[in-house]
């Protein structure tokens, strides 16, 4: 049975968000997430003050610049975690960065990016890695860039706060050289210390548009991200994602992704790690 509900929410509502959705971000709903979208956009509905479905839509078409982005943060899933699939982390650190110091020994630059970062969790795990990794990284020019379509999530990881509970599984050697903990009002928070903040730009972008960046990365982590996009989207972002790398770029995607039958211009070198064929 259906739960009740405050705003009538037809097949049409759906399948017309369903579409702006696919358009404008590359995410196919499937037909699993239609409570979760209706709950979130009633959310948008109470704040906007607007009657019904209807309206909303004619807001957003009317008010696109303003509120398209709210709706696509509304709609997004953010799920993340510090060292999410740890085994990536421990590859960077054993093998790549190893690899690179010898690579990169004339430029000492190192580039890597973040793409559907979300709150920031991947980017920082990424930093600490580094950090820990290359001792006189003060010597190196190593940068971060962290990039989602979602403005909110941006902000949360440029602010580097988080609830206490979200480094629990990290080891108190790590939470004490990387993490402020928080006092009085910010008793239960943590605060990312300022070297690995220093590392990372955050940066609101839409893999499914222009790419602004010009210099090219020596890793790329894109996980849990293309798992919501429909396969010839995703064989498009991998072919884009060619042009964004260096030679021997090292690409991470997500457990539960893969690029069989997607794309046959990376080399699997572990699980959901690939080197780009040059
Ligand atoms: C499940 S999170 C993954 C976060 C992190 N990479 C991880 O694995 O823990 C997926 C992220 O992809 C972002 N995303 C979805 N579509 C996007 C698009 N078209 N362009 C950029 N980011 C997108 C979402 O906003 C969300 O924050």
């Amino acid at each position: 049975m259906e739960a009740a509900r405050d705003f009538d929410f037809t097949d049409r509502h759906f399948d017309n968000f369903r579409k702006m959705v696919s358009e404008h971000t590359g995410i196919a709903l499937s037909d699993a997430k239609r409570e979760l979208v209706y709950g979130r956009l009633t959310r948008r509905l109470r704040k906007l003050s607007l009657d019904n479905f209807d309206d909303y839509t004619n807001y957003i078409l009317e008010n696109s610049e303003d509120e398209l982005s709210n709706f696509i943060n509304a709609v997004t899933t953010n799920l993340t975690s510090f060292f999410r699939e740890d085994h990536h982390f421990r590859y960077l650190a054993d093998k790549l960065i190893p690899e690179l110091l010898h690579r990169n020994r004339a430029s000492r630059r190192i580039r890597v990016w973040s793409a559907g970062c979300s709150t920031g969790e991947e980017p920082y795990s990424i930093a600490i890695t580094l950090r820990e990794s290359i001792p006189d990284i003060d010597n190196w020019d190593v940068r971060i860039l962290a990039t989602d379509i979602d403005t909110n999530v941006i902000s949360k990881g440029e602010n580097g706060i988080y609830d206490e509970e979200r480094i629990t599984g990290l080891s108190s050697g790590r939470i004490k050289q990387w993490f402020f903990k928080g006092s009085n009002k910010q008793a239960g928070k943590v605060r990312v210390k300022p070297e690995l903040q220093q590392m990372i730009t955050f940066k609101q972008l839409n893999l499914m548009t222009e790419w602004p960046m010009k210099g090219l990365f020596d890793i790329l982590f894109c996980r849990n991200v293309v798992i919501y996009f429909d396969k010839p989207t995703q064989k498009v972002l991998f072919e884009r994602f060619t042009g964004q790398l260096t030679e021997d770029a090292h690409m991470f995607i997500g457990h539960s992704e893969t690029l069989y039958n997607v794309s046959e211009r990376f080399q699997l070198l572990g699980k959901t790690i690939y080197r780009r064929i040059r």
